[in-house]
């Protein structure tokens, strides 16, 4: 999604901003553009593509600065072009960038074109620059303008705007829309993502809805939505390249992949003692609650979501709850019934998502128990927002698909559901079981990964198909989602999942060569049905890729069968993920696609 870059510094800063906007890339974006203040005229430069492009034109023309802005567009309104990429500008004086949506935006458009103001652009962040233009003509500051400018926006937004009169400062303001100012040496910056100035600063300020502040090369005053001056808590916090470099891989996907065995690693440890989950680890008085705990509400988006479905399965089993999931955008829709003692959960690896967000705000105004989130990143809105939380420690998630931050959502909810059975006094000696197979699993995960040969053999006959269908059942049938998920946001082939046993439902009459069934078959007590389930695909001349354990016989005469190593049934779903996210990886490599940004996507989705 859109990522914002701003500094006032005490050197140029075009370099600066270039290079916080290529960490961004990752998020997902169609155009770029940065607006440079050089004395009394602003270099305005944009251009529709990759950020490289924006690098070569700032390589022509050498525009030198010491404060600017910079952003890179994920459209949301109009189409990606030129014209639509920020910085937007109003009257050449008032140049601005704006992550959200501004909901109202048609009546402020009309009330600006009856003042004269007229639009270049079919996006709704142009306004802004208009109406501080407009609020700048009647008073002095950037300060003044920008509250006055914010009270008529109904939305999200994190914006940076400068003035061509000014050449010190910079006027940010955030609303539901991340944004963070950083503390650097001789000059102060601000970001939408910490990753874009953490080459930069590890001294961050993250500001808070209603936040306005005024940024220069040696100050920075914050002020709250009732403007009276504020202090926000300092965070420390290393970014270090390494973990947003690719190193010796071809794709952050792929490194990501790679990374699972000390993700996962990261996860469980300090966590777990003895033959048990220690207490409070979802935050002091966590354990307490969860002796409460009746009932289990989860809302998440995309893979977080098939992390839930995998976990509601835990729950009832070792903790002995009931659990609801839901799609987040759709939660708050449905007129949810919310139960006495429900403990609300949320589920986000960038803890920004704009559904999954607004499903926790709703959520807090419910009777629920208590709110927790499972989270990857610490410093973000979610975490901040939930009473409870566990931090998955799985290192920054660069890819759009989502891989080792799934793999470590699906620990740390197993820890949950250990959690929630402990302070219930539920199941000791299956907590015991499933810490010692917690231990193991690092070992395990990267014994999985040495399955890359035999998936490199397959991916090219799943590579030149249009289609692919995902089968699993049980706790399996959300890895089956998952496995379709990866394959069609990386890859573009259409990918379905059902449960084994739907088949002969409806979707067997899809079934021809044409149609690779890729199973997930472990060791369960419906194998022997699933088997069943896959022979009826057999009998239909399907061509079957099977991930099993070495125990289940199935004889395949087109296909290939992939044994997969020991685990505990219960985290076996972690396992099974793994040749999945493999087999996207290496079916998108031979379609040449772009892996890590794949098309329409962006990695944190911070609109509605
Ligand atoms: O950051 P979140 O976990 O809240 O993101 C939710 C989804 O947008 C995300 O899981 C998405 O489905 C993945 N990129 C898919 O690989």
């Amino acid at each position: 999604m859109c990522g914002i870059i701003a500094a006032a510094s005490t050197r140029n800063v075009g370099k600066i901003l270039v290079q916080g906007l290529h960490k961004m890339e990752y998020r997902g974006y169609d155009s770029a553009g940065i607006a440079l203040h050089q004395e009394n005229q602003i270099a305005h430069l944009r251009t529709l593509g990759k950020v490289s492009l924006l690098e070569e034109k700032m390589i022509l023309e050498k525009p030198k600065s010491k404060l600017g802005i910079a952003h890179t567009r994920w459209a949301t309104h109009g189409e990606p072009s030129e014209e639509n990429a920020h910085p937007h500008k109003s009257n050449e004086r008032v140049y601005i960038v704006h992550n959200g949506i501004i909901e109202n935006y048609l009546s402020l458009k009309n009330f600006l074109a009856k003042e004269g103001y007229s639009f270049t652009s079919e996006t709704d962040s142009e306004l802004i620059a208009h109406l501080l233009d407009y609020f700048l003509t009647t008073n002095n500051s950037m300060l003044d303008a920008m509250y006055l400018m914010i009270e008529k926006l109904e939305g999200a937004y994190a914006i940076a705007a400068i003035d061509r009169n000014d050449k010190s400062n910079i006027v940010i303001a955030r609303n539901k829309s991340p944004l963070l100012i950083g503390l650097g040496e001789d000059e102060l910056l601000a970001a939408s993502d910490p990753l874009a100035i953490g080459q930069l600063t590890n001294q961050f300020i993250f500001l808070e809805d209603g936040d306005v502040a005024n940024i220069s090369a040696n100050s920075y005053q914050i002020y709250d939505s009732l403007k009276n001056q504020i202090k926000r808590e300092i965070s420390e916090i290393d970014i270090s390249s390494e973990a947003s470099s690719k190193g010796e891989y071809k794709h952050f996907m792929e490194k990501e992949i790679f990374e699972q065995p000390v993700a996962v690693l990261n996860t469980i440890d300090g966590r777990v003692g003895g033959d048990d989950v220690l207490e409070n680890i979802f935050g002091i008085g966590s354990s307490d609650v969860f002796s409460k705990v009746k009932r289990i509400q989860i809302v998440a988006c995309g893979t977080s979501l098939h992390a839930a479905r995998v976990a509601a399965n835990w729950f009832s089993a070792i903790s002995e709850l009931p659990t609801q999931t839901d799609y987040a955008s759709e939660y708050r829709y449905r007129n949810p019934h919310v139960d006495e003692d429900t403990l609300f959960v949320t589920i986000s690896q960038s803890g920004e998502t704009a559904d999954t967000l607004a499903a926790l705000k709703y959520a807090k105004e419910k009777d629920f128990l208590s709110t927790l989130t499972i989270c990857n990143v610490p410093t973000s809105t979610i975490a901040r927002e939930s009473e409870f939380s566990i931090f998955t420690n799985a290192g920054p998630e660069i890819g759009v698909a989502s891989t080792k931050a799934f793999t470590t959502q699906l620990v740390a909810l197993m820890l949950l559901a250990l959690s929630l059975a402990k302070s219930r006094s539920r199941n000791p000696k299956l907590r015991g079981r499933v810490i010692t197979a917690l231990r193991q699993l690092p070992d395990i995960v990267s014994e999985t990964l040495k399955l890359k040969d035999s998936i490199v053999k397959i991916a090219p006959e799943i590579a030149s198909k249009d289609n692919a269908l995902f089968l699993g059942r049980g706790i399996f049938y959300p890895i089956a989602k998952e496995g379709a998920l990866k394959l069609k946001e990386i890859s573009y082939i259409h990918a379905e999942a059902y449960p084994a046993g739907e088949l002969k439902h409806g979707p067997l009459a899809l079934i021809d060569e044409d149609m690779p069934v890729i199973a997930l078959c472990p060791e369960s007590e419906i194998a022997e049905k699933l088997v069943s389930n896959l022979e009826e695909v057999k009998a239909r001349g399907g061509t079957l890729y099977v991930f099993s354990d070495p125990s289940i016989s199935l004889e395949l005469k087109s296909g290939k069968l992939i044994n997969m190593p020991k685990c505990d049934f219960l985290l076996t779903p972690i396992i099974y993920t793994i040749p999945l996210q493999l087999l996207s990886y290496e079916v998108a490599m031979i379609r040449k696609t772009d892996i890590d940004q794949p098309r329409n996507l962006a990695k944190s989705v911070t609109v509605e």
